[in-house]
């Protein structure tokens, strides 16, 4: 397949693009200087020139708080930036395949959200990732919405990294522990992603890693599986004030997945040990 990535650069994209090349697809992928996605022109142009069959857009302002004082640019990239790419998308006749997030929802929820649960964001950027949601429901014919939650990977400042280079200069750490989600392994996602597009299974999926923890037993999964010695504290959202809300309970039950016949993104503790295992490798 012919393949564009946006957000090549990002965290995710970077692993997208490496799977989907070792898996022998073409791969284009672009970084905000061969692809600004908030130029509707350049949209077309780059994407009518290549007619690509499969357009994976991962590029996002994912800047959670700073968006709070930054809506307007949060909403030309998340909502803006993407209709111009569906558009494009829909011109040429290709699969769309749109990154989303957890915070589409507002985590009050007690079970796990599903895929047609109400979205109800509460920060800027669950709002401008949920308008381009919408821009990706109502212009592509042949849409996937991958919503996804707490990404790590070898590239990029993620939880993972940060957590481990903070405990080399602390003895203790005090990490929330009333918020509960599924860390996601960037190189499972995106070996999910490989499978999804490659079909017209479309729709709304979400992929996590499966299982759901809090920040605190994160924190503690990541210091156990690396061998770290340190005290780690639970503490309450409240100790840790931040400009943007988070949502409180972002677990999301994978049905389309299921339904759809593929296999589930393995445990998130397995996925977090090949994490540790490939950043010992890349040392
Ligand atoms: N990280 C998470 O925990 C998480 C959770 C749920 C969902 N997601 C979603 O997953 C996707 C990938 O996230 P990530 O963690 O890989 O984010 P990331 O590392 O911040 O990557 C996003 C990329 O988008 C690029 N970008 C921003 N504005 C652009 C523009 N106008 N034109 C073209 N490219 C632009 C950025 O380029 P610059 O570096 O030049 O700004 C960056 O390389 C996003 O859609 C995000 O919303 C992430």
């Amino acid at each position: 397949m012919r393949i564009v990535v946006t957000g090549a650069n990002g965290q995710l994209g970077r692993d997208v693009v490496k799977l989907l090349l070792g898996a022998k697809h073409e791969v284009h992928g672009f970084g905000r200087e061969q692809l600004d996605i908030t130029n509707e022109n350049q949209c077309l142009k780059v994407l009518k020139a290549l007619k690509p069959d499969v357009i994976i857009h991962s590029a996002a302002y994912t800047a959670v708080d700073l968006a709070e004082t930054e809506e307007a640019i949060a909403y030309r990239v998340n909502a803006d930036g993407t209709k111009n790419l569906a558009v494009a998308s829909e011109s040429i006749g290709a699969k769309f395949c749109y990154i989303s997030t957890d915070y589409v929802f507002d985590g009050t929820a007690t079970n796990a959200y599903r895929e047609d649960d109400n979205t109800n964001p509460q920060s800027i950027y669950g709002k401008s990732k949920r308008a381009g949601e919408r821009h990706v429901e109502s212009l592509s014919s042949k849409h996937f919405i991958v919503r996804t939650s707490w990404v790590y990977g070898i590239y990029g400042a993620n939880f993972v990294k940060t957590i481990l280079n903070l405990a080399k200069t602390r003895d203790s750490l005090k990490v929330v522990s009333d918020q509960f989600g599924s860390p996601t392994y960037t190189v499972d996602l995106a070996l999910f992603l490989e499978k999804l597009i490659q079909t017209d299974r479309y729709g709304i999926y979400h992929a996590s890693n499966s299982g759901v923890c809090s920040w605190y037993d994160f924190a503690c999964a990541i210091f156990e599986e690396s061998g770290v010695k340190i005290k780690v504290d639970p503490c309450s959202t409240e100790e840790f004030p931040r400009p943007a809300p988070r949502p409180r309970n972002s677990a999301m039950e994978h049905e389309a997945i299921r339904a759809n016949g593929f296999e589930d993104l393995r445990p998130w503790r397995e996925g977090l040990r090949a994490f540790l295992n490939e950043l010992e490798e890349s040392k």
